[in-house]
Order: C-alpha cells, then structure tokens, then sequence
C-alpha cells in the first residue's frame, strides 16, 4: 500500500460553475499501451491522460525493455523493438489491471510471460477465470507460480470460438490481443461492446489486424502474422464526463465539460434527464450540464455498455440523496461496490445496502449473499462539522468530492492517491468551477 500522506480540504456550498476538459479516457489509454506492444513499429499516442495509472502503466512497459517517448505531456511514441523480458513487474508496491492484459498482449513475441497476481480496486472479487480460459483455448498453459500467472506457449496461438461467460471488458480486450495474431479465425462471442472495446479495435484495425464487428455481442478475427505501429487519438473519459454532470447538478450548478463526445455517454444522458437534470450540446465535443428541475428518485440498474456504467453509479447516487423520495441503486456488474456509502452516511445522506435484489428484478447475484442493492432516501441536507471521509476507491473519491462540494463547511477527504490514479490533478480542475477545495 501506498502511504495516504495527503488530504483535500473541501469547504462546501460555493457556486459550482465553469469548464472543465476532460483527459482521454483511462480504461483505454492503458490498452493502447498494451496493443501497442503487438506492432513492429513505433505506436504514437495523443489525447494519453497525465494521470497516475497511466504513469505506472508506463513505468511496466518500459521495464519490459520497450522505449517510450514523452512528445508533450499528452503524447507518447511507444518503440516495442528492444522488449526484450516477459516477466512484468509492479513498481513500488503500486498496482493496476494491466498486467493480467500483458498475457495476452506478450504471448505472440515470447513463449512464456509471466504477470504478478493483481487485485485493483476494492469492488469486488475480480477473478480472472474468463482470461485464463480464453489463454488456454488459443493453446496456451496457464498456471499460478511463485511470482504470478504464467502463461506458456509452444509454437503459433491458434485462432478458437470462444463464448464469455460476461461481457467481461479486459477478458474481450485480452481475446482480441490474442486473437489478431493467432493463427486462423476467432470467433468471440458475448464480447463487451464498450466504446473503449470499439476504439482499441480500430486501433487494433489501423495496425493491420482484421476484425469484423456486428449489431450485436460476436466479434471475428482473422489473425495475421505481424502488425505495424499506428497513429490512435485516446477518446475522451466517459467516466470523468459523467461525473462532472453529477456535480453540476447536484450542486444546482452549471458546467461545461469539454473534450467528450457526447454519444459515448449513451443512457446517461437519460437518466440524467429523468431526474432532473438538464444539459445542451454545444459542439461535437462540449456539453453543458446543469439542474433543469426539482430532483426525482429513480431506479438505475448497472449494466455492460449500453447499459448504465458501474463507474457512473457513485457520483450519481450522491446526485440522487437530493432527490426527494426513495432511489434505487442495482449494481450487476461487481459484487461489491457499495462500501462507499456508509462514509455519505456519516455525512448526513441515508441510504441502506441489501443482499438481495430488488422486487420484480433479479440478477446473477441473486442468492449469493453480496451487498449488490442500494436504496437511497432523499432528499437529506448533508453536513459536514469538519468531519474526516476516507476513499476507499477511485470512482467512491469522486462521489466524496461531490459530497463535500454540497455540504455546508470543511469536509476532510484522505485517500487522495487514489482518486488521483486515475484523474490526475483534479484540484485543478474543481478550483476551474469555483470548488473551494485545496490538498493539504
Ligand atoms: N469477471 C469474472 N472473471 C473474469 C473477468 C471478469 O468473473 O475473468 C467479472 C468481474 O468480477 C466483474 C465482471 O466480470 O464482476 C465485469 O468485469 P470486467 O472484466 O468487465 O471489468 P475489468 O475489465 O476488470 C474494466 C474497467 C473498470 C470497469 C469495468 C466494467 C479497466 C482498467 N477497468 O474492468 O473500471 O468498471 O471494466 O466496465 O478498464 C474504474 O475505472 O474505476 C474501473 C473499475
């Protein structure tokens, strides 16, 4: 663990009005990298966010052997010519997702890559068993060794029809790294479809694979034996998007978020109407959102794209304790991802955790006992006394911010790092819509 010495001091109930311009989106900046490394040539990336899981993501990649180059501070040429190790290693204590992605993505150029057993953020169990299995269909041997996953091959991976158990977004990512260069057809079926998923295969297409995509969830590959570097523009954060709605509209403020395009926000945008919120386009990459109304409760179910973003659910449930009546919350995608509520209680919000799912709705939960349905009780009148929150993971940091940002004085936020992971200086950012907020 990395020490917490850092805290944001957040006084609350200031106007939350201004711009703010979001990074290229981290879920698929840290792929880019990755698919990168399945060229011959030099991959230039632009748009790469300057945010702390894109430093470590880096930092792995260039332990392998491979020469980046920083252009500016959101430009990057990744050289994958000199890697030259498969045994990835964490810097510092530090961790993220993207060594489980290197298995696939290190498989074609050595005949054994080994990994460190990674958990990533407290949410839930996050097994890796669709990964494993995927390896093993391409002819791959997975096993758990001292130091990690290990992953072995003898000869060309061989192209397979493989169905996901779930629309897992990393295990689709790892089928297509393995895919594009295996030998023959994959079929993946049940793929995720995320709009990261569809920018990491152009990506993928502008390197030279062959990938066909349908209306619905089966991607075909047709693998070819060597690809070259490409050119990619990282799309702006959906996730950060989302968040910046929340807060502008719990805070009956009004904020212009730049640098996204807005079809990437899909059933957000409704749900956000529905309960009160109100927004305009102000180009192919701007939108402003705001408070339209009176805030109404309302159901949202988590879901695999086009669904509701399990990233969306935290700032939007802060959103919701301003309804006024009884919201619901059913998390389908992670196990466990409500652990952050008891912290907004403490601030003043009511909200209630349950096991089961709710009436007339059921899940792939259903009966196992996980913490997966929220209901939310507004509209309560946050306070905050000065009283100290501590992030538990990245997206329950921004969901804390907006918090504060609504409550009456200083609220103490610890944790930081976390949320800085993955949105880089974000004080920066709040300071821009007038946030009284410092790290301290
Ligand atoms: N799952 C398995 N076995 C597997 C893989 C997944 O059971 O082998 C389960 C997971 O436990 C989970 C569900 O399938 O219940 C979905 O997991 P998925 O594989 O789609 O998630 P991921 O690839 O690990 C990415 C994002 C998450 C985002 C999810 C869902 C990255 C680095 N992470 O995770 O982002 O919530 O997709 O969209 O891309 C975040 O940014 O804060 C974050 C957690």
């Amino acid at each position: 663990m990395e020490e917490q010495t850092s805290m944001y001091r957040i006084h609350g109930g200031s106007e939350i009005t201004g711009s703010i311009t979001c990074y290229g989106a981290k879920n698929f900046a840290t792929k880019a990298m990755v698919a990168s490394l399945l060229g011959e040539g030099v991959t230039r990336l632009c748009n790469v966010p300057p945010i702390g899981d894109v430093n470590l993501s880096l930092e792995m990649i260039q332990s392998l052997g491979v020469n980046i180059e920083h252009v500016n501070e959101t430009e990057i040429s990744i050289d994958p010519s000199s890697l030259s190790t498969s045994r990835v290693v964490l810097p510092e204590h530090r961790s993220n997702r993207i060594p489980v992605l290197l298995l696939g993505g290190l498989l074609h150029t050595f005949d054994e890559v080994v990994v460190p057993n990674v958990s990533g953020d407290k949410i839930g169990k996050r097994p890796i068993d669709f990964h494993t299995q995927a390896l093993r269909q391409f002819g791959a041997e997975v096993e758990m060794g001292e130091d990690g996953y290990v992953a072995r091959k003898t000869g060309r991976l061989q192209g397979t029809r493989l169905s996901l158990p779930y629309p897992s977004v990393g295990a689709t990512e790892n089928s297509l790294f393995l895919a594009v260069k295996a030998e023959g057809e994959t079929i993946i079926e049940n793929a995720a479809v995320e709009p990261e998923i569809m920018e990491l295969i152009t990506m993928l297409r502008g390197m030279g694979a062959i990938i066909f995509t349908g209306p619905g969830r089966e991607i075909r590959v047709v693998g070819v034996s060597q690809l070259s570097g490409t050119f990619m523009h990282i799309l702006g954060d959906r996730i950060e998007a989302a968040s910046w709605a929340s807060l502008a509209c719990a805070a009956d403020g009004e904020i212009t978020v730049k640098g996204i395009r807005p079809e990437t926000l899909g059933n957000f945008l409704s749900y956000f109407r529905e309960v009160g919120g109100g927004f305009r386009l102000e180009s192919e990459h701007s939108i402003t959102f705001y408070r339209e109304r009176e805030l109404t409760p309302t159901s949202v179910t988590t879901d695999v794209y086009p669904g509701f973003s399990t990233d969306w659910q935290q700032p939007f449930a802060v959103l919701l304790t301003q309804a006024d009546g009884t919201s619901l919350i059913h998390e389908t995608v992670f196990d466990d991802r409500f652990g952050y509520l008891e912290a907004l209680n403490t601030l003043g919000a009511e909200t209630e955790v349950q096991t089961t799912c709710p009436e007339r709705e059921s899940c792939r939960f259903k009966g196992e006992n996980y913490p997966h349905t929220a209901y939310i009780y507004g509209k309560t009148v946050l306070e905050a006394n000065e009283k100290t929150i501590h992030i538990p993971d990245l997206r329950a940091g921004l969901a804390y911010i907006i918090a504060a940002a609504i409550t009456e004085g200083a609220v103490y936020v610890t944790g930081v790092e976390e949320v800085e992971r993955g949105y880089g200086d974000i004080v920066q950012k709040l300071q821009n819509v007038n946030l009284d907020i410092e790290r301290v």
